[in-house]
């Protein structure tokens, strides 16, 4: 891309990146990525592709057509995807689902880097690590599943996950324990208090205090967790939960969820254009993206 004063243009060989979902307006990546590849300089633009059901074949063969180099992946189709590319990395192929897709010379690979997002977010914003900690998801969803099988090969000293459908939280449970060997348990949502003391790091990967329902959270009597227990909400929107709010007015340390979807993102730049992304950079944008978002 050709940079004219502070504009950037599209030319013959700038690169693209993009990112497939359905619905796909609302993604806060093309603004993120953009503006990260901006900052470095690179000629690549980082394209939104809406992108039915029906279709996603198609639009995974279309990649390597296009020579796309590299694709994000949301919801709907983390899992879809799998049966149309060549290859997937181990902790994406345990997960069961794919948000990103490097396309290295014609040969698609699939990754994972929403758990890889968190992990990093941990380390980075919270300064905790995995190995030894005892863990409390709540939630069995799809990011629940990632979160949990990547502290799973991290480590971790016990998992416990806790759900509404107390079904789900058991299922997933035992099937992180019978693939990396991770001390798990899953328990419904009632069940949760009595674990609370035995927690090191509790993470909400429910939508529960996403807006517009900011008034609800997961049933956490933050009393109950130890005084040195992070508390984690993977919910960016708004950037401070209730369930933070509550822990923190206990005197817990918290960590807000938007470190995750900016390190996730990070990720995929890394895999895709081996490059060192700009954190701050794109932390300010999604920042300035939700406020825009939260005033219209
Ligand atoms: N920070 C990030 O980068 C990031 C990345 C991905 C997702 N997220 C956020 O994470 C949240 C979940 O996403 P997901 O993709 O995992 O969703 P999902 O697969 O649909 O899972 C939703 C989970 O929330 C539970 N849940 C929903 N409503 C509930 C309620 N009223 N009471 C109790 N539990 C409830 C569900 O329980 P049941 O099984 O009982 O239905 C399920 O465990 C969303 O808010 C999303 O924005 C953030």
């Amino acid at each position: 891309m050709v940079a004219y004063g502070s504009e950037r243009r599209l030319t013959g060989s700038t690169g693209v990146l993009g990112v497939i979902g359905d619905p796909i307006a609302h993604s806060l990546s093309p603004a993120m990525q953009n503006a990260a590849l901006e900052a470095l300089a690179l000629d690549y633009i980082y394209v939104p592709f809406h992108v039915n059901p029906l279709h996603v074949g198609e639009a995974i063969a279309g990649m390597k057509a296009f020579g796309i180099r590299g694709l994000n992946v949301t919801i709907p189709h983390k899992v879809a995807v799998i049966d149309h590319i060549d290859e997937i990395e181990p902790v994406a192929g345990l997960i069961g689902a794919v948000n990103t897709i490097s396309n290295e010379g014609g040969r698609l690979v699939g990754y994972n880097t929403d758990g890889r997002g968190f992990l990093q977010s941990l380390k980075e914003e919270a300064d905790r690590e995995p190995p030894g900690q005892r863990i409390t998801i709540i939630g069995a969803g799809g990011s629940a599943r990632a979160i949990g099988f990547q502290l799973a090969v991290s480590q971790v000293e016990r998992l416990v996950i806790a759900n509404r459908t107390r079904g789900k939280a058991l299922a997933l449970a035992a099937e992180i324990a019978d693939k990396t060997k991770c001390s798990t348990v899953g328990i419904g949502l009632h069940q949760l208090e009595s674990y609370l003391p035995a927690t090191d790091i509790l993470i909400n990967t429910t939508s529960l205090g996403m807006h517009p329902q900011v008034d609800t959270m997961p049933p956490v009597e933050c009393g109950k967790l130890p005084s040195s227990a992070l508390v984690c909400d993977i919910v960016y929107n708004p950037s401070e939960t209730l369930l933070l709010r509550k822990a923190a007015a206990c005197g817990l340390p918290t960590l807000p969820g938007l470190g995750m979807l900016v390190y996730q993102g990070a990720a995929a730049l890394e895999i895709w254009l081996q490059v060192k992304p700009p954190i701050d950079v794109m932390k300010a944008v999604v920042k300035q993206e939700l406020e825009n978002c939260s005033q219209n």
